[in-house]
């Protein structure tokens, strides 16, 4: 597995690579690496040549500070999970590396996708996302690149960044990998303390009774529920609950004449933000 944290090293790479008639599979991430990101590079490795990850930190997709100083960083358990995985290269650039002083700021619309939900929430965070795999994408020149469903926000507003920008990149969808409880793996869940840990497998708890509940009550019903169930932890506050199509991000008034709606939440932890979301149709 190699190793490269200058964007040079890995043009260079690349380049002899797609001659010799690689194919490229690549998995953006920020590291502190778990099971749901190797199940991304186990699925580029089904159908990919060659796969690459790159693990960056991205300060521009952070609108709070204390979050970005706070997230985990654990590179030499990344690098050896990554090489366990069957990873061939990995990109671990400085942030002076992604972002040189005086570049210009590319702009991106998204129309509605990104003002609501975690856009609302976190404002700037997607079009720092976005920024930094528009970077990482003309990096790694990929034939396919890996995103989970665990932030599908992020991948719909990924796949609205593919169809604009980079139609020759295929964009895939990776399920949310969980933990036994139900809880969707996530670098944030070791801040977790025990017992709040232990009250956070309400959430997809929570939803997966949405689910079943889908056809019995309406969506304020729904709203109502989840409400009650969530603040029924003194561990747990609900930042919202949506159940929108889950292409347009739009909020529905009824679930059964659609065939893409998906339920999303956010929950804070303790001091520990949260996110989830489960289709209602498969
Ligand atoms: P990060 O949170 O490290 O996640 C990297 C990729 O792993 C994302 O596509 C995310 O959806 C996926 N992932 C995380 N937890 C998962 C789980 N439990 N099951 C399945 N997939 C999971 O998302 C980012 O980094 C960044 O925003 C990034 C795209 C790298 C841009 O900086």
């Amino acid at each position: 597995m190699k190793v490269f944290s200058k964007i040079n090293q890995v043009k260079s790479e690349i380049i002899g690579l797609k001659t010799a008639g690689n194919s490229i599979g690549f998995v953006p991430t920020m590291g502190a690496l778990h099971q749901g990101h190797i199940s991304l590079i186990e699925k580029a490795k089904l159908a990919n040549d060659v796969v690459v990850c790159s693990i960056f930190v991205n300060p521009a997709q952070f609108n709070d500070k204390s979050d970005l100083l706070k997230y985990p960083r654990t590179l030499e358990k990344d690098l050896e999970m990554l090489e366990s995985a069957g990873t061939d290269l990995v990109f671990t650039p400085e942030t002076t590396e992604i972002y040189p002083d005086g570049e210009a700021e590319e702009k991106f619309d998204f129309g509605n996708l990104d003002k609501v939900m975690e856009g609302a929430h976190r404002p700037g965070h997607f079009r720092g996302v976005a920024k930094v795999v528009a970077k990482l994408f003309r990096i790694v020149t990929p034939d396919k690149a890996y995103f989970g469903e665990k932030d599908f926000q992020q991948l719909v507003i990924i796949k609205k960044l593919e169809e604009k920008l980079f139609p020759e990149i295929q964009i895939i969808a990776c399920p949310t990998v969980r933990e036994e409880d139900g809880l969707a793996i996530s670098s944030r869940n070791i801040l977790l303390d025990m017992q709040t840990r232990e009250a956070a497998a309400l959430i997809s708890k929570t939803l997966f009774q949405v689910k079943e509940l889908k056809n019995k009550m309406s969506i304020n019903e729904l709203k109502t529920f989840v409400e009650k169930k969530i603040s029924s932890s003194r561990f747990l506050e609900l930042g919202y609950f949506e159940i929108v199509d889950e292409s347009t991000l739009q909020p529905l008034t009824e679930i059964m004449k659609t065939k893409s709606a998906r339920a999303f939440i956010a929950v804070k932890a303790g001091a520990i933000r949260l996110i989830d979301n489960v289709s209602l149709n498969s």
